[in-house]
């Protein structure tokens, strides 16, 4: 006669304690198989970051991709009331999912990412947005979402490592297709606005720093640029 134990479950059904023990163990590997699965597709990310930057330090411009905290900033004020949004420089999609997250659609998403990698598994993880492997410097006249402007710019790229002619040409591409009333995000480690003063004076535009996020390494803060008039760009 075999053992039998009684599970605390509503109709108090009596099975054998090896099946019972047979059914905990499997559940619990299912659970530590899940959990490995999950830690290697984040190192994963993290592998594939590394070594797009150890090819192209200053294209890439970071080591490791945004922290989740560092994203929700950079969306925080972006949502499906944004309507369209562009995003330069998705890279493995940590500001793109953060902007999911907040209720942005796929198909209400134009993400610019020039490295090809990138942009080939950001199709694959975005199948409904529209990727373009793009300069994000060569965005005016770029046929997106049949003409209509957007609400948002969030912007991941490395605006710092750029000479002031391709960052002018970013931010003359991207306000091409921003909406009046529209912003411009982009963040950066340091204490000041990327984009220097005589920069924004040319093109008719105001920075404000909007969040800062110092449980990110290094800390961060998120910018905020917005035209100054409606004649600006
Ligand atoms: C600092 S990483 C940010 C990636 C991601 N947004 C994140 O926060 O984890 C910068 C990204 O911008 C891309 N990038 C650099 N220059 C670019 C350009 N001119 N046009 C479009 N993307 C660019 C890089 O390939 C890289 O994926």
């Amino acid at each position: 006669m075999s053992l039998k134990i009684r599970l605390p479950q509503p109709g108090g059904v009596s099975v054998p304690e090896w099946w019972a023990r047979l059914q905990w163990w499997s559940m619990r590997a299912a659970q530590r198989i899940e959990s490995l699965i999950s830690r290697n597709a984040w190192m994963a990310e993290r592998l594939r970051f590394f070594r797009a930057w150890r090819a192209d330090p200053r294209g890439i411009g970071a080591i490791m991709p945004s922290s989740a905290a560092l994203a929700s900033a950079i969306t925080r004020e972006v949502g499906s009331h944004s309507g369209d949004v562009i995003e330069l420089g998705s890279g493995t999609g940590a500001f793109t999912r953060a902007l999911a997250r907040r209720g942005v659609a796929q198909g209400a998403m134009a993400l610019i990412e020039t490295d090809p990698d990138f942009a080939r598994q950001l199709r694959r993880d975005f199948p409904e947005a529209q990727v373009c492997c793009l300069d994000a410097a060569r965005l005016a006249g770029e046929p997106l979402f049949g003409g209509r402007t957007v609400g948002a710019v969030v912007c991941g790229l490395p605006l710092l490592n750029m000479p002031l002619r391709q960052q002018v040409g970013i931010l003359r591409g991207s306000f091409s297709h921003l909406r009046p009333g529209g912003a411009f995000y982009l963040f950066t480690y340091g204490p000041r606005c990327p984009v220097p003063r005589t920069v924004l004076d040319r093109l008719g535009l105001r920075a404000r720093r909007a969040h800062s996020v110092i449980l990110n390494v290094p800390p961060a803060h998120v910018w905020k640029l917005t035209r100054r008039s409606s004649k600006a760009l």
